[in-house]
């Protein structure tokens, strides 16, 4: 197995997410405005084949699991081509997706296939208005038909909710009650500013000890180990099937083990979320040179991050306006 590069901080790097599209079929008022954003021209996207061989260049950089992300990815066309296409590079241990359900139904089969072993489902509410809301679009029905499929089909399923003020604290404690006879992990989510406009409010109430807090209020919660890397911190009340998680998403908690990188959608490199993208990858990609030199590269800026979302912050040269749906998540 090729060994996996640390970084500057002597963090290994292991993990990928590939945005293959900035687009989404919904308008989650956390990631976008209600018209939405400009959306990239496709020439300006990654094709499949800068994809697969970006893949393989991040393989040989020890790199073993990879998450497709957008955007919505099932918004792109033929996505399932480039799944097939990533689950054969040598290296990929584990593949995953993060998607909001909507269009993954028809797909599952194949994704427990390839060896897809996880999805994650963004689902920020059990009620249909509230994700009409939430959303600007009617399609609860949809991402609910897909949750219940991965389940059937042995997929493993993390629901990720943002916890908004206002639209969706009374999910909360729903939430956490189906975690009882699903086997679920449900994650909540600290909202971050990649909204497309900037801050929604000027502090975050909701912060992860908040929401913990307030799930204790109710239930007793016992800490489970979390996996290596992991952004959530997993409980479980005792006796139920399923677990719940926070996420610190904006605290940051959770720098100091970070495994990942993302590539965006129009191929730009971010060692950091909170970065605003720090190596041109599809411009390497279609320079002509070889595979090595962009192996070279990549490796100077993995040695090279920010120790932090904060430190990565402070660096940028714009303030956070962009939306989560051109980062991928
Ligand atoms: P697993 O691979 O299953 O652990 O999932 P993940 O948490 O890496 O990915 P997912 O796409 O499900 O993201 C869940 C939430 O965590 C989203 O809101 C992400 O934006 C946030 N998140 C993921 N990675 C990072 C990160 O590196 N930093 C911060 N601050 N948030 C992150
Ligand atoms: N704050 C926190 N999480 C967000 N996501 C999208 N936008 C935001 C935001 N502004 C989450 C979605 C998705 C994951 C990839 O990122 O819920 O599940
Ligand atoms: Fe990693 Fe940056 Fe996220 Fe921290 S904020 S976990 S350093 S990507």
């Amino acid at each position: 197995m090729t060994p996996v590069l640390h970084d500057n901080h002597g963090r290994p790097i292991s993990y990928a997410r590939l945005a293959v599209t900035d687009r989404c079929n919904l308008r989650c008022f956390y990631c976008m405005p209600e018209e939405g954003i400009r959306y990239l021209p496709k020439k300006e996207l990654l094709t499949f084949e800068e994809i697969e061989r970006l893949v393989a260049i991040l393989a040989g950089l020890g790199i073993h699991k990879i998450r497709i992300t957008g955007g919505e990815p099932f918004v792109r066309t033929d996505l399932m081509d480039l799944i097939r296409k990533i689950s054969r590079i040598e290296g990929i241990q584990s593949l995953h997706l993060t998607t909001n359900g909507v269009l993954t139904a028809p797909h599952i089969p194949e994704l427990k296939a390839l060896g897809v072993r996880s999805v994650n489902l963004s689902l920020d509410t059990l009620d249909r208005t509230r994700f009409q809301v939430i959303t600007r679009r009617d399609e609860f029905d949809a991402t609910w038909r897909t949750l219940m499929q991965l389940l059937e089909a042995g997929i493993e399923v993390k629901i990720n909710a943002v916890v908004m003020e206002g639209k969706n604290t009374e999910d909360i404690l729903p939430f956490v009650e189906l975690t009882r006879t699903m086997p679920l992990h449900i994650r909540f989510i600290e909202e971050m500013p990649f909204n497309g406009e900037g801050s929604h409010y000027p502090r975050l109430n909701w912060t992860y000890r908040a929401i913990l807090e307030y799930i204790q209020s109710q239930y007793r919660l016992e800490k489970l180990p979390d996996e290596p890397h992991s952004t959530a911190y997993t409980y479980r009340v005792p006796g139920f099937v399923g677990d719940v998680g926070v996420i610190a998403a904006f605290s940051r908690t959770f720098c100091g083990t970070c495994n990942r990188i993302r590539v965006t959608a129009q191929g730009m490199l971010k060692t950091c979320l909170y970065d605003d993208g720090v190596l041109d990858l599809k411009s390497l990609l279609r320079s002509g040179i070889p595979d090595d030199q962009i192996r070279m590269e990549l490796g100077k800026a993995f040695r090279q991050r920010p120790k932090d979302g904060f430190e990565a912050e402070r660096k940028r040269t714009k303030v956070v306006t962009e939306s989560m749906s051109t980062i991928g998540g």
